[in-house]
C-alpha cells in the first residue's frame, strides 16, 4: 500500500476508534446495551466509511476535524448493518471482524436492539455535532443524504433484494441493484457527506456521486472475490458465505476471472468521474486502487 495511504488510514483509524465508544459510555442506557453496541464498534474493521468521508474533505483542502462526528455516525450505521446481517435470519455468520458475532455473545434480542441503537443514535449524533463549522443547513442536508441511502431506498432495499435473490439465478441488472444498494448507498453517503462539510459546488458533488457509485460497485465485487479466495484468518469473516447461503455473486454469475475484469472496467470509470471533480484527486485515487487491490 502507498506510504501516504497508509499512514492517513492509520491517522484516522486512531481517531474515530478513540471516539466511538466515548459516544457510547457517555449515555445512560442499560449496562448490557451499551457493552453490545460498543462490542461490535470496537471489533475492528477497516473504517472505510469515515476513510472516504475525511479523505474527500481533505481532497478539499479542509479540516478533517470538521467530519469527525459525522465518519463515527457512519461506522455506526455500518456495524449496525453488520450486526444484523449476521443473524441467523439473514446471512447466519458466527464470525466478525476476527471476534465472534454480536448475537453469538449477546444473545438474538440484545443483538438487534444494539442494532436499532446504533442506526437511530448516529443520527441523534449528527443533529448535534459539536463542530462549528457545519451549520444547520448542512446538517439537514446530511441528515437528509445519510437516511436516504440508510433506508428503504437504499441499504434495507437493497439487503432485501439480496435475501429475496437467494436460490435464484438473477441477471446482472438485477444483481448490480443489489450492490448498489446494500453495499453502494452507505459509501456513496460518506463520500458525498464529505463534500457537503467541505461546501462544494453541486457540480462537484454530482461527479463525486457519481465516482462514489463506481466505487461502491468495486467494493462489493471484491467483497464477493474474497469471499471465494480471501483468507478468512485475514478477512476476520467465514468465507464461502455467498456459496453457504446460496446468493447470486459476480463470481458466480461471471466467473472469478470475469468478476476480476468488471471489477477494473469499474475502477477505469470510477477514476473518469473523480478527475472531473475540482480538487486534489491523489488520497481519493489512492483509496479507489486500495479498493480493488484489498486483501480484506
Ligand atoms: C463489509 O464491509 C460488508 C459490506 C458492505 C461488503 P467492510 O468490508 O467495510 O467491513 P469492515 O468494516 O471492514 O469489517
Ligand atoms: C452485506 O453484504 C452488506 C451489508 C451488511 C449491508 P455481505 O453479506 O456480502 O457482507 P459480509 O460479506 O457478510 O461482510
Ligand atoms: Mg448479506
Ligand atoms: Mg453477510
Ligand atoms: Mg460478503
Amino acid at each position: 500500500m502507498n506510504h501516504e495511504l497508509t499512514s492517513f488510514l492509520k491517522e484516522i483509524k486512531g481517531q474515530v476508534e478513540a471516539r466511538l465508544p466515548q459516544h457510547i459510555e457517555r449515555l445512560s442506557v442499560p449496562e448490557r446495551l451499551a457493552e453490545a453496541m460498543i462490542y461490535s464498534l470496537e471489533a475492528g474493521g477497516k473504517r472505510i466509511r469515515p476513510a472516504l468521508l475525511l479523505a474527500t474533505i481533505q481532497c478539499f483542502d479542509k479540516r478533517i476535524e470538521s467530519g469527525l462526528d459525522v465518519a463515527c455516525a457512519m461506522e455506526m450505521i455500518h456495524t449496525y448493518s453488520l450486526i444484523h446481517d449476521d443473524l441467523p435470519a439473514m446471512d447466519d455468520d458466527d464470525m466478525r471482524r476476527g471476534k465472534p458475532t454480536n448475537h453469538k455473545v449477546f444473545g438474538e434480542a440484545l443483538a438487534i436492539l444494539a442494532g436499532d441503537a446504533l442506526l437511530t443514535y448516529s443520527f441523534e449524533l449528527v443533529a448535534k455535532m459539536e463542530q462549528a463549522e457545519v451549520s444547520a443547513e448542512q446538517k439537514l442536508l446530511l441528515i437528509q443524504e445519510i437516511a436516504k441511502a440508510a433506508g428503504p431506498e437504499g441499504m434495507v432495499g437493497g439487503q432485501v433484494a439480496d435475501i429475496e435473490g437467494e436460490n435464484k439465478s438473477l441477471s446482472l441488472e438485477e444483481l448490480v441493484y443489489i450492490h448498489h444498494h446494500k453495499t453502494g448507498d452507505l459509501l456513496t453517503a460518506s463520500i458525498v457527506s464529505g463534500a457537503i462539510i467541505a461546501g462544494a459546488s453541486e457540480g462537484d458533488i454530482g461527479n463525486l456521486r457519481m465516482f462514489a457509485k463506481e466505487l461502491g460497485l468495486m467494493f462489493q465485487i471484491k467483497d464477493d472475490i474474497l469471499d471465494v479466495e480471501g483468507d478468512q484468518e485475514t478477512i476476520g469473516k467465514p468465507i464461502g458465505s455467498d456459496d453457504g447461503n446460496n446468493k447470486s455473486t459476480y463470481p458466480n454469475l461471471l466467473g472469478l476471472d470475469g468478476a476480476k475484469m468488471k471489477l477494473n472496467e469499474h475502477m477505469l470509470q470510477a477514476k473518469e468521474y473523480l478527475y472531473r471533480v475540482d480538487m486534489n484527486h491523489e488520497l481519493l485515487l489512492t483509496l479507489t486502487n486500495y479498493v480493488a487491490e484489498r486483501d480484506h
